[in-house]
């Protein structure tokens, strides 16, 4: 910015888009995907038959981790469980909004058991976790969008979940509805990039969805099909980093004219049960 200055950055010349654009520091809750495993199939991309590698899960893990504090956030973990292969999604087992905390009721019988630790971690840390009552499976679907909160439904979380999440948080809560299987959670079609804005895949949705999120986001970022399928949409932005899954490439030029600063992160092993790098975050919003 130009001190002094009431122009914009953006009517000064050479002033750089991504100027703009800057970080908060964040709270991240992840769990290690010590027992991550393929043993059952509940969405498009699950194929028990096909192994996963652990130790390379392992590993881009550890790198997502890493690019979190090397940009300042804060990483906080839950420890992992033998039984539940898929508890390494954190995002799924709680919606954390102004301090309260809404603990899931998974839509799968496998995946039930994962609320308790979850709820416990936030017990251990004074935060009371008010369990759902209908089918929500946390910030897969629930999605805090400054002054509203997203909702998907059409997979697993239930509608009437929406209205409890509403009367629980307090917050507005506006309901989209998903029509593609492989895109099951709201977070795999859509992340939030700042309170104003958003990015998606429009034909995830069904079309009066797509009404809603051209009306509410008019400036949107919107992506292809193949940036959707690399889970480029499963994306954590802090206000100015993107951390992005590394297929998703014409995404990350999108981001980059925008401002944004892509962080290219690879967790192709954890594509195999259908998540990404949203899915293995749970942000916790004081
Ligand atoms: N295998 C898990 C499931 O189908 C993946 C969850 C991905 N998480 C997410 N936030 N989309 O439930």
């Amino acid at each position: 910015a130009v001190p002094g200055s009431a122009v914009p950055d953006s009517a000064v010349p050479g002033a750089a888009a991504s100027d703009r654009r800057v970080p908060s520091p964040r709270r991240y809750l992840v769990c290690e995907p010590r027992y991550f495993a393929v043993r059952y199939a509940i969405n498009p991309w699950m194929r028990p038959d096909r192994p996963v590698d652990v130790l390379r899960a392992l590993d881009q893990w550890q790198a997502l981790v890493d690019a979190y504090r090397d940009r300042g956030h804060t990483v906080e973990r839950v420890a992992p469980l033998p039984a539940l292969p898929d508890m390494v999604f954190a995002a799924n087992a709680a919606a954390v909004v102004g301090g309260r905390v809404l603990g899931s009721l998974f839509r799968a019988p496998e995946r039930r058991p994962e609320s308790l630790p979850y709820a416990a971690w936030f017990k251990a840390r004074g935060y009371d976790v008010r369990p759902a009552e209908s089918v929500c499976e946390g910030e897969g679907d629930l999605v805090p969008a400054g002054r509203w909160i997203l909702a998907g439904t059409g997979f697993r979380t239930a509608p009437e979940a929406h209205r409890e999440a509403q009367e629980f948080f307090g917050v507005p809560v506006i309901g989209l509805t998903l029509v593609d299987p492989y895109f099951y959670h709201l977070d795999t079609a859509l992340f939030v990039l700042d309170d104003e804005n958003v990015c998606y895949y429009p034909e995830a949705f069904t079309p009066g969805s797509r009404e809603v999120l051209a009306r509410l986001y008019p400036d949107a970022v919107t992506a292809t099909r193949a940036d959707a399928l690399a889970f480029g949409l499963n994306s954590v932005c802090d206000g100015r980093h993107v951390f992005l899954a590394a297929g998703a490439r014409a995404l990350a030029g999108r981001l980059a004219e925008r401002g944004y600063v892509p962080v290219p992160v690879d967790l192709s092993e954890f594509h195999k049960a259908g998540g990404g790098i949203k899915c293995c975050t749970q942000e916790i919003r004081s």
